[in-house]
């Protein structure tokens, strides 16, 4: 029996829940948002579609009570209105932090003991509020973080080589937001560096990871959202979370060097972070993750 809970039915929200419930990857899905009619509507769209689908999906509006034996919890939670074509999640911090204090404090208060999975941004800040407030193990609680800002780069890259981006391997460091950085000596295709790759094909890198850093609000400029990545992204992390697969994934995790959440790789399984290794980063690299990990700490200071 996987069960598993969104709170926040908006565009990401419920793409999420729809991949969730086509795709067959939970016995149970339980919906939460703070707009009741909205949060019916969907639930019985889902339903409508029941009779239409390969596997049996109970999807119904519930509750916090209805979480306390949940798997995993996604925070989908926002408002995306707030996010200027500036670009700066920050925006929506001041409107969120709140909520996702409350939304803790009643995961606590019903017992959840199951991964929170926290996509609502300012991402790294919000995973942090929601461990604070659940009072969970900091391993249980993380966020999709530059899961998808590493899949932008593998798609800008991909398109670079004239290759499926799947081929590219590497990552997206640091804070989903303006800090992050590709970590070009993470990145190969082929089984050559994408530093070999640039000399070789005149590529420039720094156009290739402003591209991806700023691929989100490409996407929000044209319809004000974004919802169909993300929650791709999110789902993977879940499957990966309800399998116990133990597979190396990048998301935002509680890093003790800067005691805060930030996102470099780790081990993911059914009890969130199960393992933690350090990536041979050059100094350069290492320098800057420590300044994204900086710039969410002073941003977090000032928006608040
Ligand atoms: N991490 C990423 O890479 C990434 C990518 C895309 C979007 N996002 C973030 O995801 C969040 C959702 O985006 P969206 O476009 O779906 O926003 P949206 O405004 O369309 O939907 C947010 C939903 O959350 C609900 N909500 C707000 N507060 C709530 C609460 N306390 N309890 C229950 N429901 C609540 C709202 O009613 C709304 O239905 C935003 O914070 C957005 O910035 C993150």
């Amino acid at each position: 029996m996987r069960k598993v809970g969104i709170v926040g039915i908006g565009h990401v929200g419920a793409t999420v829940a729809h991949l969730i419930v086509s795709q067959g990857l939970a016995d149970e899905l339980v919906l939460i948002d703070k707009k009741p009619e909205k949060v019916a509507s969907e639930a019985l769209d889902f339903s409508d579609a029941a009779s239409l689908l390969d596997k049996h999906i109970d999807v119904h509006v519930g509750d916090y009570p209805d979480l306390a034996d949940a798997d995993v919890v996604i925070s989908a939670l926002g408002h995306i209105h707030l996010i200027k074509p500036d670009g700066d999640r920050f925006g929506e911090l001041k409107a969120n932090l709140p909520m996702a204090k409350q939304v803790g404090a009643d995961l606590k208060a019903v017992g959840y003991n199951g991964v929170l999975l926290a996509i609502s941004n300012p991402v790294d800040v919000i995973t942090g509020i929601y461990q604070q407030a659940t009072g969970l193990p900091s391993a249980q609680v993380i966020g999709t973080g530059t899961y998808l800002d590493t899949a932008r780069l593998k798609r800008v890259f991909g398109e670079a080589l004239g290759v499926d981006p799947r081929s590219v391997n590497g990552y997206v460091l640091g804070e989903h937001g303006a800090s992050q950085f590709a970590a070009w000596s993470t990145v190969n295709v082929m089984g050559q560096n994408a530093r070999t790759w640039a000399a070789e094909k005149s590529l420039d890198l720094d156009k290739l990871e402003n591209d991806a850093r700023v691929g989100g609000f490409t996407v929000h400029s044209g319809k004000g959202y974004t919802n169909f990545a993300i929650a791709h992204a999110a789902v993977s992390l879940l499957q990966i979370i309800l399998s116990d697969a133990r597979k190396e994934a990048i998301v935002s995790h509680y890093n003790e060097d800067f005691d805060g959440y930030i996102s470099s790789p780790a081990i993911i399984g059914r009890a969130g972070v199960v393992a933690n290794f350090d990536l041979p980063l050059t100094p350069e690299e290492q320098d800057k993750l420590a300044a994204s990990a900086k710039a969410i700490q002073t941003k977090t200071a000032d928006y608040s």
